[in-house]
């Protein structure tokens, strides 16, 4: 591992797959053991393990499980349930079905090949949008897309844990990413364990930050990525991309090919989950108000931006500036040309 790169979330160990446990962090660094395709699906379900990469490279070891049940096509419907919005979910059980096999040991050495495959595209993506940071300036991210997202490194941070390796960082700027708090719990918790520091802002404060000056770019990840650049990432991505733009603040969007799904035209076909009332409508672990109150919430976690405030798309196929439907089939295709040749 390279510098300022020591967490791992996700490990194939005794036969099993071990989680650390996010919804523990920071207080408690915890590990959950998970041992059928069932117990993978509810600790995606439950964000036990969370952010797309990780998602799918869990759900590819859940396979490996499923098989050893005996029964990997009833595993595999299970583990696609679990989230909606993530299409690297899909992703690589498309790739765990193409192995063709119900052997746990192959499966397994295709699980394994997803999950190292997953982080040398965060260490080319890191490098490749390190170069695009001018030094000196802040960044602000958004959720957690490090280690604890991915299989290591990371998405957008990943391209902050090389910038900041290379000195080009003057601040790292992450938002506590109400409710569930990926930023103000996990990407802090995952920078300080790494030695890069980190000043933690209320999601509302981004634009006053970014009018003050200083901050180069919005550095964030993505859930999916439609056929024209539009982007569903966590959400407050939305409001932090209009922001940036009216502000002269560039926005990056940090995305492995695994996210990209030609299938959907734009973003009107991407599911946006939905989680419960409570995650809002809870204080330190107390429900603010009791039924027949009155009160609910409307809680989506993922929102849309569209293709025209993202600045440049960082993939591990090439960086795309102004994604568009275009430029997206040429970066797929000239892409493929490569991969052939
Ligand atoms: O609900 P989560 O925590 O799974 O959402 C994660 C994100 O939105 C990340 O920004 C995204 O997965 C991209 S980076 C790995």
């Amino acid at each position: 591992m390279t510098d300022h790169d020591a967490v791992r979330a996700i490990e194939w160990r005794n036969n099993g797959l071990r989680l650390l446990d996010q919804r523990r962090l920071p207080q408690q660094v915890v590990y959950l053991d998970c041992n059928t395709a069932d117990d993978v699906a509810a600790a995606i379900r439950g964000m036990v393990v969370r952010g797309a990469p990780a998602i799918g490279i869990a759900a590819a070891y859940g396979c490996v499980l499923a098989a050893r049940e005996g029964e990997l096509a009833a595993g595999m419907e299970r583990l696609a349930e679990a989230r909606p919005t993530a299409v690297n979910l899909h992703w690589a059980l498309r790739r765990m079905a193409a192995v063709d096999s119900v052997d746990p040991g192959r499966l397994l050495a295709e699980a394994r090949a997803i999950h190292a495959a997953d982080i040398a595209a965060n260490q080319a993506m890191g490098a490749a949008g390190a170069a695009l940071i001018e030094p000196g300036r802040a960044v602000i991210t958004h959720c957690n897309t490090g280690s604890l997202a991915t299989g290591g490194f990371g998405t957008a941070l990943g391209v902050v844990r090389q910038a900041w390796g290379e000195g080009r960082l003057s601040e790292v700027y992450a938002g506590e990413t109400r409710p569930w708090l990926q930023g103000a719990r996990l990407t802090s918790w995952e920078l300080a364990n790494d030695g890069i520091p980190v000043r933690v802002i209320a999601d509302s404060a981004a634009p006053s930050l970014m009018r003050a000056g200083g901050v180069g770019w919005v550095i964030v990840g993505a859930d999916r990525v439609a056929a024209n650049g539009d982007v569903a990432n966590k959400i407050g991505t939305y409001g932090l991309a209009l922001a940036a733009h009216a502000l002269g603040v560039g926005v990056m969007v940090v995305a492995p090919a695994s996210t990209l799904d030609p299938q959907v035209p734009d973003s009107d076909a991407i599911p946006i989950e939905t989680r419960a009332p409570d995650e809002l409508l809870s204080w330190q672990g107390e429900a603010l108000f009791s039924e027949g109150e009155g009160v609910d919430a409307w809680n989506p976690v993922f929102d849309i931006t569209p293709a025209g405030l993202v600045d440049v798309l960082v993939t591990d196929r090439g960086v795309v500036h102004h994604p568009d439907a275009v430029r997206l089939r040429e970066l797929m295709a000239q892409t493929a040309n490569q991969e052939l040749a």
